[in-house]
């Protein structure tokens, strides 16, 4: 059986990376082929040169416009044939036309319940809300801002310390735990989205570990 290649953009430390280099790379016919970043710095593209991961680094400074950006990343990644795309902590939005290029092929991890608090700070914008539970999304990405179907979701209580730093650790926590799981799902072809109603997917009972 071909591997099931998987590429990451991330723009930040990379702790959702590094929890699918620990937990998938490698494993059950899963590769990380490619880590890409809008940021030079980040520290994930650092995290995937020590695992032996091809790095690209794709800056809005050296291109044109967001669409230029993003035509030259989607040609690196559809180069190397991805299976997948992750966002883990990309901190931009995509074009829409690398959205539709890999349509139903990019998964987001976001720190909240979607459809509550999308967009930037969501852990700010729940404790800002004086909301009791949060939690965590795995969705696909689709031209919106953090709209598009939903893969998977855990509730998070909001700590009664209503203590930022810890509700952001336990949120981490989690995201460690339900973004590779829900790229595994993907992986063992566990997912479909329901041919009726797009907006609602569909997940094996019986792969769910
Ligand atoms: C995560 O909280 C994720 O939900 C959000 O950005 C953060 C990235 O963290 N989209 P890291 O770079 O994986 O540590």
């Amino acid at each position: 059986m071909s591997a099931f290649r998987l590429a990451v953009l991330a723009s930040g430390t990379g702790t959702n990376l590094q929890a699918i280099l620990d937990l998938l790379h490698g494993r059950d016919g899963v590769e990380v082929v490619a880590v890409g970043s809008n940021k030079r710095d980040a520290q994930a593209l650092e995290r995937a040169s020590s695992a032996g991961v091809e790095t690209g680094v794709f800056c809005g400074a050296d291109y044109a416009d967001r669409a230029q950006r993003d035509a030259a990343m989607a040609d690196w990644l559809g180069e190397r044939n991805v299976d997948l795309i992750v966002l883990a902590g990309y901190m931009e939005l995509l074009s829409p036309e690398f959205v539709r290029r890999f349509r139903n092929r990019i998964v987001n991890v976001h720190p909240a319940l979607l459809p509550s608090f999308p967009g930037l700070d969501a852990v700010g914008q729940a404790l800002a809300h004086g909301a009791r539970v949060t939690g965590v999304t795995v969705h696909l990405v689709d031209e919106g801002v953090d709209s598009g179907p939903i893969l998977l979701q855990r509730a998070i209580k909001v700590p009664y310390t209503r203590d930022r730093a810890e509700l952001e650790e336990e949120i981490h926590r989690v995201e460690h735990e339900l973004l590779p799981e829900a790229i595994r799902l993907i992986a063992a072809g566990a997912v479909h989205i329901d041919p009726k109603n797009p907006r609602v997917v569909h997940v094996d009972v019986e792969t769910r570990e």
